[in-house]
């Protein structure tokens, strides 16, 4: 059972999964310390909570030690979500992708640290690398493609906060648990920095083409981000779950060309599929990954969780918002 007043800071709170994560907390009884630069987030995701007596926004980078250590002081648990996200961004702004994934996570592990506050970390199944395995298993080995390709740089620095969060555990008794979150998709989604349904329902609703990368025979698993952020608070109330890596995500496996012709479908759009290139997609030296569904077992076991909405749910949803560009 958790404590009414628990005070609780979440970083990248006005961003996309932070702020339904944000509302999920508030709406359990917590109080809710916001920290985000919104340099992808926005005010707007956190409308819902503005005003709010158990809300408190904070502008600031998590790269600023004294301003996240004064945050963390008196609060009992951390979700850390902030970071460079998103496959057009991590090749347009390699150097704040690897500053802000790693010295912004530092900072907040090092402030939860010194206050003996819990934390989640917000990893990601990128770290699973070039991986062609059937199901990506928590123990599996990371292979990631070469440090000449700047796409790499964003699994790697996020392997790095995966070792330095279980590296706090281990020396310092740090209460973490890693989330290593598939795709996650849902309301408030933007596909300005390359999120492939967001992009697919945009261009659906408004009669464009929908461009698949490559051949489109890559697979994904969507998770909406309701239970997405069901799974991460499971996990946090989960005394077994702290100094362990947990996949977190649905195992609806679908094709990227199947995902865009479900798309014009529940969008009932006239749009056409087209296929471009990976690297016309976004720049020289990018690559797609071939295949991507989590092994769900490791969370089930310790949670009971399993997700509840499936894939044409989410993108009926998405579709309904309109998704934004
Ligand atoms: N959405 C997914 O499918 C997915 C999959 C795997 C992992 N994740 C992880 O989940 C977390 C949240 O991702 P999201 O999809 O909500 O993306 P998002 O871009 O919507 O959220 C990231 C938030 O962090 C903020 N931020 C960035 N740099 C910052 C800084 N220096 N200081 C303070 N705030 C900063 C942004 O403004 C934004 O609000 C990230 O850590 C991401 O790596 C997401």
């Amino acid at each position: 059972m958790v404590p009414q007043d628990m005070k609780t800071l979440i970083t990248g709170a006005a961003g996309f999964i932070g702020s339904h994560l944000a509302e999920a907390l508030v709406a359990e009884g917590r109080e809710v310390l916001a920290l985000d630069d919104l340099s992808t987030g926005n005010m707007e995701n956190l409308r819902g909570l503005n005003g709010h007596e158990r809300f408190r926004f904070v502008e600031g980078d998590v790269r600023d030690r004294a301003l996240v250590a004064t945050l963390v002081r008196d609060c009992a648990e951390v979700y850390h979500l902030a970071a460079a996200v998103g496959a057009a961004l991590v090749m347009q702004q390699p150097v704040r992708t690897l500053e802000v994934n790693v010295a912004g996570t530092a900072s907040v592990l090092a402030a939860a640290t010194q206050a003996e506050a819990r934390v989640f970390l917000a990893s990601t199944s990128e770290v699973y690398g070039r991986s062609s395995a059937a199901v990506q298993h928590e123990e599996d080995d990371l292979g990631f493609g070469p440090s000449t390709r700047p796409r790499w740089g964003y699994a790697c620095s996020k392997a790095l906060d995966e070792w330095l969060a279980l590296a706090h555990a281990s020396e310092d008794g740090l209460q973490v648990v890693v989330g290593r979150i598939f795709n996650t998709t849902g309301p408030r989604q933007s596909g300005r920095y390359g999120m492939v349904l967001p992009r697919f329902v945009q261009a659906a609703l408004h009669a464009e083409p929908l461009v698949v990368h490559g051949d489109g025979l890559q697979t994904r698993c969507f998770s909406h981000v309701k239970d997405t952020v069901r799974a991460i608070c499971r996990l946090m109330q989960t005394p077994a779950a702290y100094r362990q890596v947990v996949n977190i995500g649905s195992t609806e496996e679908v094709t990227i060309r199947e995902l865009a012709e479900r798309v014009v479908r529940i969008a009932k759009s006239s749009s056409p599929i087209v296929h471009w290139p990976v690297e016309q997609a976004f720049s020289e030296g990018y690559e797609d990954l071939p295949r991507r569904r989590p092994c769900t077992k490791k969370l089930r076991a310790l949670t009971g969780f399993t997700p509840a909405i499936p894939l044409d749910e989410i993108i009926a949803a998405l579709c309904h918002e309109g998704a934004r560009g």
